[in-house]
């Protein structure tokens, strides 16, 4: 199977996780792009969704899917997003998108966590990926100083803003032995938006495409 068909198989058996007249938390990037297709499959039985980004947003609204803003729901029952890379902790780095921040709103108000992956995803040591930082421009210069002191490799992502007006900076050279510590520690750095670990609210469910097919990872 492509990777392609991989991501699309998880991104299909996601939908059992949607619950049935409620709203859904959707994420980013080309996974969750499948997701949403699949979504509008079912959209007369859920009330509407959450966007985690503008693109995600634009193709919900396009599929006709009502998407509320975060501030006028009283909660979600469940996210569905993908990641860059996930370890069986269910710590995931992810951001290769941009949209972290708003994924990181999201699914902290969401009860549950679903990540949907394709095989290549899943590793031992998160880190290989670089990791995604979002920053406040006119603090670019000092938190890459900041991220050089703790080991890692900044590299500005070149002409690109997120949603929120901010820059990125992607780290290389991370091995994240601690995700839980460097996530919090990353944080601490003034001008720093918000980090692309996800590692203190881990995923709950990891939908895992395989040549083998979908399987289901949990911490239980
Ligand atoms: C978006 O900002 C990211 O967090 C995505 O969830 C992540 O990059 C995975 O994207 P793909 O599904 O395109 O691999």
């Amino acid at each position: 199977m492509t990777q392609d068909e991989l991501k699309q198989a998880v991104a299909r058996a996601a939908l059992d996780y949607v619950v049935e007249g409620q709203i859904v938390g959707v994420g980013t990037g080309s996974t969750a792009r499948l997701f949403i297709d699949a979504l509008a499959e079912i959209k007369d039985r859920i009330s509407g969704a959450v966007a985690s980004s503008e693109d995600t947003k634009k193709r919900l609204e396009g599929h006709g899917i009502r998407v509320f803003d975060l501030n006028d729901v009283a909660g979600i029952p469940v996210y569905i997003d993908g990641a860059d890379e996930i370890n069986v902790e269910m710590h995931m780095i992810k951001g290769g998108g941009g949209a972290l921040t708003r994924e990181k709103i999201v699914a902290a108000v969401a009860t549950r966590f679903v990540c949907i992956v394709d095989r290549s995803k899943l590793v031992e040591v998160l880190g290989t990926f670089p990791l995604p930082v979002e920053v406040i421009p006119m603090a670019s210069a000092y938190v890459t100083r900041e991220l050089t002191r703790i080991g890692g490799t900044p590299v500005l992502r070149d002409g690109f803003v997120t949603d929120n007006g901010n820059l990125v900076l992607d780290v290389k050279g991370l091995q994240i032995l601690d995700p839980v510590a460097l996530e919090t520690r990353i944080n601490q750095i003034v001008g720093v938006v918000s980090n692309g670990l996800f590692a203190c609210r881990p995923a709950d469910v990891c939908l895992l495409g395989t040549g083998n097919g979908v399987q289901t990872l949990t911490l239980d």
